[in-house]
């Protein structure tokens, strides 16, 4: 008897074009309007999935995974996984996938678009000029700081931070610090032109800081109040990483006090809320969490979710070599009923 077509649970619209490559092996149940999923209906929505695409905004954890008998696979539309809890997933047999490399010079890009907004004052400026105080014009007018030959601190020297080094040290001239979990290679360090120095020193030397490293329980409010009273009272601070990394109080403090000059944040612990504290500042610049949102990036990242999502179920030209593996398992066979008997976790 032929082996049942895998169910596939798409959880936010996406490309349609590009989701539908599914439908070619796979019954696909997309949902269709965007849609802000309760922890439950994400549980209700795997209850008969083999497979899932979802977005950072789905979480999925051993509550959901506990509903989940057929699941086999989950194919994350995003590079920071932090929705996803791993331990459940290998402890549940699941294979879960992100899509790194694709969006990296993008979210560079965005990182390296807010930190000229925040350190320039450029929204800022807009406002200003919309609401017609042009005439009030002096030669002090929105003096910012300048970015050229100035020094860029980078928090988390992945592929992301590595791509902002390189526009810091090449495109602009700046001296570049970072501070990362491992030192890199010489040469790596060479080629970015970013020189390793402690925590500390990031914080004391940066004139902007670039926030890209992953989200964890470690990672927790990094920069702190303390971190904060490190920096120099003129720096720029950028978040394009997770917004759970930064004290968001702490860090309104400071701006309002004057204590740090501007920021500029993709992410928020709170998101899609941002908190009146922040909205009500006039020195920070903020975006609603857009960092890989360029049309080409969104479609490289959901054609490399759903080449992860086919070969993790052992189907289409990769079957069983999924290019992003971030769980412990790597791969698995066809869905059949001989198939799951073999993993014998579920
Ligand atoms: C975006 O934040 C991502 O992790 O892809």
């Amino acid at each position: 008897m032929a082996s049942p077509r895998p169910r596939i649970w798409v959880s936010q619209p996406l490309f349609d074009d590009i989701v539908d490559q599914l439908a070619a092996h796979c019954d696909v149940d997309a949902v269709r309007e965007v849609t802000v999923h309760a922890p439950e209906a994400v549980a209700a929505a795997l209850r008969e999935a083999d497979g899932a695409l979802v977005t950072l905004n789905e979480r999925i954890g051993a509550a959901e995974l506990a509903q989940a008998p057929k699941l086999r696979a989950v194919a994350n539309v995003g590079v920071g996984y932090n929705n996803l809890d791993i331990a459940a997933l290998d402890a549940a047999g699941v294979i879960a996938t992100n899509t790194p490399d694709v969006l990296t010079e993008t979210t560079a890009d965005l990182g390296f678009a807010l930190l000229m907004a925040a350190a320039r004052r450029i929204t800022e400026s807009e406002r200003w000029l919309r609401e017609g105080r042009w005439r009030q014009w002096s030669f002090s007018t929105m003096l910012g700081a300048d970015v050229h030959g100035s020094t860029l601190g980078i928090l988390g020297m992945g592929r992301i931070g590595q791509a902002i080094a390189r526009r810091g040290h090449h495109g602009f001239g700046m001296e570049v610090l970072y501070h990362n979990r491992s030192r890199l290679p010489e040469d790596v360090e060479r080629g970015v032109g970013a020189s390793y120095v402690e925590f500390d020193a990031l914080l004391a030397r940066s004139d902007h800081l670039v926030l890209v490293l992953p989200y964890s329980k470690d990672s927790h409010h990094i920069i702190d109040a303390a971190a904060l009273a490190r920096m120099k009272p003129t720096a720029t601070l950028v978040n394009i990483a997770r917004g759970g990394l930064v004290d968001e109080l702490a860090l309104a403090d400071a701006l309002a006090g004057g204590r740090l000059a501007a920021a500029g944040l993709d992410v928020y612990e709170g998101e899609p809320e941002v908190r009146p504290e922040l909205l009500a500042l006039r020195n920070v610049v903020l975006t609603p969490h857009i960092g890989s949102a360029s049309l080409a990036t969104r479609r490289a990242m959901v054609q490399l979710a759903v080449d992860n999502l086919l070969a993790a179920l052992g189907l289409g030209d990769n079957a069983g070599r999924p290019a992003n593996p971030v769980t412990a398992k790597k791969a698995t066979g066809a869905i059949t009923g001989a198939g799951k008997a073999a993993t014998g976790k579920r």
